[in-house]
Order: structure tokens, then C-alpha cells, then sequence
């Protein structure tokens, strides 16, 4: 009992986009600490990648289908049953309305028939206790001794920088003024000729560049570097005075140095672009990325004396922006705790949610306990929903 009474056992349910996700938890309420029991998850991106992008009617379609296989498989891989299910955790804002009801229809159908309480969650909330989830590599909790911390969460959606200063309240200091830094990384790499997602494909393609270049550099013991042959990209907003990012121009730059390389060597738009060139823009445009979101955030966590900095979203996956903010956390900022999350947990997935769900509950007053219930009547399903509006409780 006293076991119990300790531990939060939690099931996430992620369907806000392409991912449909359900994962079981255990949260700690004397350390904080969560631990992933099981993180089922079922992906689109095949059916999606035809299109260059997610469509909702196919991702809905597709959620409604995949979804209680992969409850089966969560349960399942946690061994667990519905009876020792303490709390449901569900998205239920922002994302794409279809995708968003699927999920949040699953949820309030549990929560009714098991008779457990519902809360639910913002997908962006999630992805910052992603940043807390444990893995083999990664065990912080996030405690008082965290704020004020700051969260950079760079997603297909999203790109922000968010100041906490406790748990649950978020104050959006930046953010992008048009594209998403995923959404540029998908745009650009559409551009190229790369497929969706673009991310992956566009980090590949730059590693390959910056490793022929060094293998080059010491085979001819002399210098070159990619300005030579490339035009560079711009560095959007670098210098402004504010916190916030723009990242349309940017894939508009490769788009304008594209159709100049095409027509300097008479390619139609319909001829592949040489590799060549490819992989040196995508290292150019991951490289401009990566100092955009970097100095900005160094500024930021500077600015506010934070403790902590995180990394989430689906871009955090980029290994040269992991470590470049790193990098210049540990030689400008060297107090500042640096917290990437776990590489497993960058990218969508519903053991965020079940986290942010779990730490949630152990806060929660008792008449909203109560209130959580009953969400299955009343919980609302909100396409669009900014994280700076969301309730403390
Ligand atoms: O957080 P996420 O899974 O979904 C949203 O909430 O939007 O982020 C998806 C985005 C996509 O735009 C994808 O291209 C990008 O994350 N992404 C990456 C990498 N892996 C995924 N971007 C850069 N480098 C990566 N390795
Ligand atoms: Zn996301």
C-alpha cells in the first residue's frame, strides 16, 4: 500500500499529429523521478511521405485504427492492468483537430468505462517533462532547485523559448515569427529533393558533407571551405534585440541559391540535383539553424540567470545543435545546468504526456482530483492553444 501511495502510475495518450503513442509511467512523488514502464507507439510517416507532409483526414484515420493495438501493446509491455492505472493522460491541445479528437475521444472512453480520473495535456507541456523522463543515460527530476529554467522547444510546430519559474507556469520570452524550425527543416529539405520528414534526411546528408570535407582537408593538407563553392545562408533575426526567431527567409535563401545553381548549369527542375550540392546546403542550412537557436538561447539564459536549460522537440533530435548549445553552454555559461532530453523522447511520443500528466496529479488540490473524474464529460479538445494560457491547475 505505502508502495502505492508513493509511486503515480500513469497512461499517456499522444495523437496531436503523425505519432499515435500510448505509454505507462511510474512517477516518484518523493524524488520526481519517472520512469518509462512501456512507450508503444505506431508511426505514420509512410503514409504521410508521398505528400511532403501530414494530412490530417489520413492521420486521423489512421490514429482511429492504430490506437487500441497499441493501448493492448502499452499495457502489455508495462504489465500492468487498467486496475493499476492510477491517472489517463491525454493531448488535448494544439495539433491538428482530427488527430487531436481521436485521441481524446480514446481517453474519455477509458476514463468512463475504468473509472479513472482525466486530465489533459499540452503537447507542449509534455515535451518538456520529456526532458525528464529516465532513460539509461538520463535521471533528473525536475525539482524547486530547477527554476528558473529554460525550455528551447523546436518542433514541426514550434519553436520557443520558454521561462519557468515554477512547475506549470510558462512565460513564452520568444518565439518564431513564422515558420517552425521542423517546418523549415521540412521545406528545405523538400527543396532539395530530400524526403519528408526533413529533419533526419537533412542532418544525414550535412554529415556526410562535413565528413568528405575533413577526410578531403587532410588528404590535401590545405584548407577549403564550403563558402568557397556555395553561396551562404543568412543567419535570420541573429542580432536583433529580442528573443525572437524567423525562419521563412531562410528556406527561401535555399530555394533562390537552388534555382541559381540550376540555371548556371542549365539543369530543368525536373533533373536531380548533384549530390554534391545537396549535402553542402544541408550542411549549411543545419549549421545556420543551429547558430540561430544557439546564440539566442545563450542571450536568454543570461539574460534571466537560469539554472537550467532544456532542449525538447522534435528537432532537439539534431545531434550538431545538441551539442553546440552544449558547447557553448559549458565555456559561456559553465554554472548552467545543460539538459537535453533523451533522443528517444525528442520526437513525438506519448511518455511525455503521461509524465507531465503524472507530475500534474501529484499536485493537483483535491477538489480538482475530484473534478478529473468527471473530465470524461467535459474535457475540451483545442486545436490551438498557446502555452502561456494554460492553467496552473
Ligand atoms: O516534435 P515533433 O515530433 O512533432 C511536432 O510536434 O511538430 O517534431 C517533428 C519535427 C519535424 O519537422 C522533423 O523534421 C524534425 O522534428 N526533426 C528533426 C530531426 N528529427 C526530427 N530536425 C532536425 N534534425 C533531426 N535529426
Ligand atoms: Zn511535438
Amino acid at each position: 500500500m505505502a508502495q502505492k501511495i508513493q509511486f503515480i502510475t500513469a497512461l499517456g495518450i499522444e495523437t496531436s499529429c503523425d505519432d499515435t503513442g500510448v505509454s505507462v509511467v511510474s512517477y516518484c512523488k518523493k524524488t520526481g523521478k519517472t520512469t518509462l514502464l512501456s512507450n508503444a507507439m505506431s508511426s505514420q510517416i509512410d503514409i504521410h511521405r508521398p505528400y511532403g507532409g501530414v494530412v490530417p483526414q489520413l492521420a486521423a484515420r489512421e490514429h482511429v485504427k492504430n490506437i487500441l493495438p497499441m493501448l493492448r501493446k502499452a499495457l502489455r509491455d508495462a504489465s500492468v492492468t487498467p486496475n493499476e492505472i492510477d491517472i489517463i493522460a491525454v493531448t488535448n491541445a494544439p495539433g491538428l483537430i482530427p488527430a487531436l479528437l481521436a485521441g481524446t475521444s480514446a481517453a474519455r472512453t477509458l476514463s468512463w468505462f475504468w473509472k479513472k480520473p482525466l486530465l489533459g495535456i499540452h503537447h507542449l507541456e509534455g515535451h518538456i517533462y520529456a526532458s525528464f523522463l529516465e532513460d539509461s543515460q538520463n535521471s533528473t527530476s525536475l525539482t524547486q532547485s530547477s527554476f528558473p529554467l529554460l525550455a528551447l522547444i523546436v518542433s514541426g510546430g514550434h519553436t520557443q523559448l520558454v521561462l519557468m519559474r515554477e512547475q506549470f507556469r510558462y512565460e513564452i520570452i520568444g518565439e518564431t515569427q513564422d515558420d517552425a524550425a521542423g517546418e523549415a527543416f521540412d521545406k528545405t529539405a523538400r527543396i532539395l529533393g530530400l524526403s519528408y520528414p526533413g529533419g533526419p534526411e537533412i542532418a544525414k546528408r550535412a554529415l556526410q558533407y562535413s565528413t568528405a570535407l575533413e577526410q578531403k582537408q587532410t588528404h590535401q593538407k590545405s584548407k577549403s571551405s564550403q563558402s568557397d563553392v556555395f553561396p551562404s545562408l543568412p543567419r535570420p533575426m541573429l542580432h536583433s534585440r529580442d528573443f525572437n526567431f524567423s525562419f521563412s527567409g531562410l528556406k527561401t535563401a535555399v530555394l533562390y541559391a537552388t534555382q541559381s545553381f540550376r540555371k548556371k548549369n542549365s539543369l530543368k527542375n525536373s533533373d536531380p540535383l548533384p549530390e554534391i550540392f545537396v549535402n553542402a546546403m544541408c550542411a549549411e542550412f543545419e549549421q545556420a539553424v543551429a547558430d540561430v537557436l544557439v546564440q539566442k538561447t545563450i542571450k536568454a539564459a543570461k539574460k534571466y540567470s537560469v539554472k537550467k536549460v532544456i532542449l525538447t522537440g522534435g528537432v532537439s533530435a539534431n545531434q550538431k545543435l545538441r551539442s553546440e548549445l552544449g558547447n557553448a553552454l559549458s565555456t559561456l555559461r559553465p554554472s548552467i545546468i545543460y539538459h537535453p532530453s533523451p533522443i528517444n523522447f525528442s520526437t513525438d511520443n506519448a511518455a511525455m504526456i503521461a509524465a507531465a500528466g503524472a507530475a500534474r496529479w501529484a499536485r493537483l488540490p483535491d477538489n480538482k482530483k475530484q473534478e478529473a473524474k468527471h473530465s470524461w464529460k467535459t474535457l475540451k479538445t483545442v486545436p490551438s492553444l498557446s502555452l502561456s494560457e494554460i492553467s496552473f491547475f
